[in-house]
């Protein structure tokens, strides 16, 4: 969170960190929701239920946080050429009106949540399979050491022989994809394979169930990231992976969440191992993104 708060929005979010995580798990809480008409007719009556009132709270919360950081930039106090400043230059094809505070809302929100939630949830998961994993953890701390000769940071001209660490990557968000499913609606009737799909009627398609797939990953269930070695990527039909979806709506932030991803992982293993608990139940939460449903319990240990 405090990465996307000063890259894209010039703006340190970290002693409020807590906070706006809760609201955010409020918020993602709603999701459920969104399959039980019941539910959201309360809302448009604004009926005074429990998980409502909740929801009401932790939007205000999120919309005060959003909106400050707007009113700063609009009162001149971030100079950076960032994406609120972008947002607020923005100007329309067919006149000058540039964006109202309320349409930066939307799209600052979107981006805050999809910038951090999905490479965290991506990075938990990782850091679970690795503690379950000794073989792959020494691989990569011999990866890290020979690139990294010395403990020095690594910095973004070193992602290109950060293979390894990439590919311990790309098989956690096989296995544990932190956008778990993605949904098309029909805009008219069409008909696949036999199937009609009427006008309308939302499409599913799930990266959990297909990452699994054991027609396009041998032994799907084990975590092996040297299966991305022999040209995988390539053998593999077109949306066999997708952890970042496809098409016109394809992820925005697919190349900063692997630089951010890889850099995450390389400069933390460098330095700690995380040993798990034993016992402690490991079990994922399909909200919008793909979470660990009671955390994670890991004990960090210096290298
Ligand atoms: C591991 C990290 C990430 C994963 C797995 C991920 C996954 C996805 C997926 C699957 C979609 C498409 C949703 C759909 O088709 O309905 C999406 C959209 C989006 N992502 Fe990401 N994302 C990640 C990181 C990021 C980052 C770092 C940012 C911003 C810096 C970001 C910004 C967005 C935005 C704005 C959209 C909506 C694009 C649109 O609707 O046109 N994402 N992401």
């Amino acid at each position: 969170m405090a990465i996307v708060g000063r890259t894209l929005f010039d703006a340190d979010v970290e002693g409020e960190a807590q906070d706006i995580g809760e609201a955010l798990t409020t918020v993602l809480e709603m999701f459920n929701l969104i399959g039980r008409p019941l539910a959201l007719i309360a809302r448009q009556l604004k009926l005074p239920t429990a998980s409502l009132r909740r929801f009401e709270v932790a939007k205000g919360q999120l919309d005060a946080t959003i909106y400050q950081i707007i009113a700063d930039h609009r009162a001149g106090k971030n100079t950076r050429p960032d994406l609120i400043a972008t947002l607020l230059a923005a100007r329309d094809e067919d006149g000058d009106n540039g964006m109202s505070d309320q349409q930066i809302r939307d799209e600052a929100l979107t981006l805050f949540l999809a910038g951090h939630e999905t490479t965290a949830n991506a990075l938990a998961w990782t850091w679970h399979l690795l503690s379950q994993s000794p073989r792959v953890e020494a691989q990569l701390h011999q990866e890290l050491e020979q690139v990294l000769a010395g403990g020095r940071l690594p910095t973004v001209d070193d992602l290109p022989q950060l293979v390894y660490t990439r590919q311990i990557l790309t098989e956690s968000m096989r296995l544990f994809p932190p956008a778990w499913v993605i949904g098309r609606r029909a805009l008219h009737d069409y008909e696949l394979d036999g199937y009609l799909i009427p006008k309308g009627s939302v499409v599913v398609m799930s990266q959990w169930i297909l990452h699994r797939d054991g027609r396009w990953f041998d032994e799907p269930l084990s975590f092996r990231p040297e299966r991305w070695n022999e040209g995988l990527k390539q053998r593999l039909p077109k949306f066999a992976y997708f952890p970042f979806g496809g098409g016109p709506r394809n992820c925005i932030g697919e190349a900063f969440a692997w630089m951010e991803g890889v850099l995450l992982l390389a400069t933390l293993a460098q330095h700690w191992r995380f040993q798990a608990v034993p016992g402690f139940p490991v079990e994922p939460l399909p909200l919008v993104t793909l979470r660990p449903k009671h955390g994670l319990r890991l004990t960090p240990q210096r290298r």
